[in-house]
């Protein structure tokens, strides 16, 4: 399957966020964007109303990474901002009622965990999901160092997925660079997040190229110059 590249716009300047979505053009698959209540994680960032305004700018598929306490409050907003997805950590509890609430609002559904938390804490769900989040540093802030450690849930989410045949996409969050993402792939990951990488690059559509390629997904010549194209 091909890598896609989820460029996480908390590194992105959040004054002038349409324009940075702009800036990763075509080389963003989805934009992932991290809601941080100041409760589940220290930090505070964004919610439905910033969501509604990103959504105004770009098709893009917005992929929502739910750090908060209560995501059951904000689905319905979310959804209603025009958010494709949305994923909660497994840290809360079992995610079924929030997994059915995801469908009903015609979200796409996902559960992240952590990186102390067993990857047999989220294998029971899996059935339920479309994608499997697996954080690769503490969740809360970006610039910070990947943990190697997590590949090894990774690889262990995979032969499940795959055993299982069931269609859930490997996703993995923090610390992603041209030499981690190389690392994710091979352990079977298919959506890499990153924030710094790309973002506190001078050009970050040419750093999330990089990635890609750095994980074996390069898209060639057949990449379009399309930096406008996806901007409504
Ligand atoms: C951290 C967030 C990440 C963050 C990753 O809690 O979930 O999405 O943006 O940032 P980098 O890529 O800089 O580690
Ligand atoms: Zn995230």
């Amino acid at each position: 399957m091909d890598i896609r590249i989820a460029p996480s716009i908390l590194s992105a300047d959040y004054a002038v966020l349409a324009e940075e979505v702009r800036r990763v053009g075509a080389e963003a698959d989805m934009i992932h964007i991290d809601v941080m209540d100041g409760h589940f994680v220290p930090n505070l960032t964004i919610g439905p109303p910033v969501v509604a305004s990103l959504r105004r700018h770009t098709d893009r598929f917005l992929d929502c990474h739910l750090m908060v306490d209560r995501p059951d409050q904000l689905l319905g907003p979310l959804a209603e901002a025009g958010a494709d997805g949305a994923s909660v950590h497994v840290e809360l509890g079992d995610p079924t009622s929030l997994v059915a609430r995801m469908r009903e609002l015609g979200l796409q559904a996902g559960l992240v965990v952590n990186p102390g938390t067993p990857i047999e804490a989220a294998l029971p769900y899996l059935h339920l999901v479309d994608l499997l989040l697996v954080m690769s540093v503490q969740p809360g802030r970006g610039g910070q160092s990947f943990i190697p450690d997590v590949l090894t849930k990774v690889e262990r989410a995979r032969r499940f997925v795959d055993e299982e045949g069931l269609p859930v996409a490997l996703q993995i969050d923090g610390g992603i660079n041209e030499e981690t993402a190389r690392d994710a792939a091979a352990a079977g990951v298919d959506i890499l997040v990153a924030g710094s990488a790309i973002y506190g690059a001078a050009d970050p559509r040419a750093a999330a190229r990089r990635i890609r390629e750095a994980a074996g997904g390069g898209r060639g010549a057949a990449t379009p110059d399309a930096e406008e194209a996806d901007v409504r």
